[in-house]
């Protein structure tokens, strides 16, 4: 089996990670990897933001208030929920923002660029597994609340906030059921 395709059936999305850290020359091969992407036009959409500590302690009152709001009650809600929700901010190793751009007056290019910006994610995603550095792709609440916007100084009218990119050593790495090509693929005539 060649190894694109070995790497691409063994990547899972990962949930839970170790604490070791992920050395720098990784991140930006990571990078250098989603900037390869295809795209439509050219227009290079994607933006990758790594969010360092200070960041991401910005963005507890916001994680806490979403919490909150998931459990349908800001008095009943329990501190191990609070402290749950706090972990995915704080713990993973590794936490990018991945935007993309956006344009009000163009539905169509604003679709293919997104189109564009998930590739250019997964050729990270893809590049992160075979170094043995597992992801999840996380669209919670808080990537679409404006107080992650304000953290990151992104104006909602110009990029997209897609995705947070969870990285890090896998502790674990779930199984996972896909169709059979049988159910997917039809030659025509
Ligand atoms: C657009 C998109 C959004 C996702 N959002 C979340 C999410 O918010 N939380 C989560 O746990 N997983 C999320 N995932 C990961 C999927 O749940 C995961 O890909 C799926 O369970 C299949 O597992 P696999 O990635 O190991 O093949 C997302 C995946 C995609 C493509």
């Amino acid at each position: 089996m060649s190894d694109v395709l070995s790497t691409i059936i063994a990547r899972r999305t990962v949930y839970k990670f170790q604490s070791k850290a992920v050395p720098k020359s990784v991140l930006e091969d990571a990078f250098e990897a989603a900037r390869h992407a295809p795209c439509h036009k050219h227009t290079h959409p994607w933006k990758f933001y790594v969010l360092g500590p200070a960041t991401r302690k910005k963005l507890i009152p916001a994680v806490e208030r979403l919490a909150k709001l998931k459990a349908g009650s800001s008095t009943t809600v329990s501190p191990e929920v609070i402290e749950r929700a706090r972990q995915k901010m704080l713990s993973p190793p590794v936490m990018i923002a991945v935007t993309s751009k956006r344009s009000a007056d163009d539905a169509f290019r604003e679709q293919e660029d997104y189109a564009a910006s998930v590739c250019a994610l997964h050729n990270a995603v893809l590049f992160f597994w075979d170094q043995g550095v597992g992801c999840q792709w996380s669209t919670g609440g808080i990537t679409r609340d404006e107080d992650l916007y304000g953290a990151l100084d992104i104006v909602p009218d110009s990029e997209r906030i897609i995705g947070l990119l969870k990285a890090g050593y896998p502790e674990s790495i779930p199984s996972v059921k896909k169709k059979d090509v049988d159910e997917i693929r039809f030659y025509l005539e």
